[in-house]
């Protein structure tokens, strides 16, 4: 099985690919829209489209694109927006990031989770910066280090990642204000781990036996100890809504 498809069945009963509650989403939706009737979202490493179906079914004036380079995450994305009644609202795109390019900038822009496909932080918010339109706001999911990393937590997430306090210092110094924030809490971090390596290891023993089911239950079990002994002590993640500032 190909990455993507592990990925889409681990995510099968927590469709947001980051560990937030439906609670926080709606939340920091609100926070980006700002009560907003239209306008146009997009959503830069959209994975199942699970933010812009959500936002467009909370705003009927809304339209929205996502790009993904996973064709079968954009295809669950697709099958969720017809679900949801928003397919003729929702563009999905299978493309890289890095070379989505749009005539017309939109009011809201999301990279959650996804900044690594820019190379961090700041190459993250560059490239968002021209797809913005006046008054538009960002919304920035990132994980920082809560404590002080393990060599197998810096192992697996490189050098990228800050300390919350260093992660808000970068956003401002690239020029950009938060204007809203959640820090996930412990419930949030651990629900998704748990619905991660669950849902996979739930899937496989519905399988014969078998290569995939094999697969399935080694992945899991991998990323499971990866968590609990690597960086589940260590790691946070804070979403931003952010404006750019003056
Ligand atoms: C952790 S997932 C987050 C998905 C989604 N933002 C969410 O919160 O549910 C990261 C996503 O970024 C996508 N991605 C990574 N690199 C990319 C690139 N260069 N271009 C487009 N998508 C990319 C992956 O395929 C994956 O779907």
């Amino acid at each position: 099985m190909e990455r993507h498809e592990i990925s889409r069945i681990a995510h099968r009963d927590h469709p947001i690919a980051a560990p937030l509650s439906d609670e926080s989403v709606k939340w920091l939706l609100a926070r980006l829209l700002r009560g907003r009737a239209d306008g146009r979202l997009l959503d830069l490493g959209c994975g199942e489209a699970a933010w812009p179906v959500r936002a467009l079914a909370a705003h009927p004036g809304l339209r929205a694109v996502g790009v993904d380079t996973g064709a079968a995450g954009l295809e669950a994305g697709r099958r969720s927006a017809e679900r949801a009644g928003v397919a003729d609202r929702l563009g999905l795109r299978h493309a890289d990031v890095r070379e989505f390019t749009a005539a017309e900038p939109f009011d809201a822009v999301l990279s959650v989770g996804a900044a690594y496909a820019f190379g961090g932080l700041g190459p993250t918010l560059a490239a968002v910066r021209p797809l913005l339109a006046p008054g538009g706001a960002v919304l920035l999911g990132e994980s920082y280090w809560e404590g002080e990393p393990s060599p197998l937590a810096r192992e697996l997430f490189g050098d990228e990642l800050f300390d919350l306090s260093g992660t808000v210092d970068a956003v401002r110094a690239a020029g950009w204000e938060p204007v809203a924030g959640h820090t996930s809490t412990r419930a949030e971090l651990d629900a998704y781990e748990w619905a991660w390596t669950g849902s996979l290891t739930d899937w496989a023993l519905d399988r014969p036996a078998g290569p995939d089911r094999e697969q399935a239950l080694r992945t899991a079990d991998a990323h499971r100890r990866e968590w609990l002994t690597g960086y589940r002590s260590a790691f946070g993640f804070v979403t931003l809504v952010l404006r750019p500032g003056a």
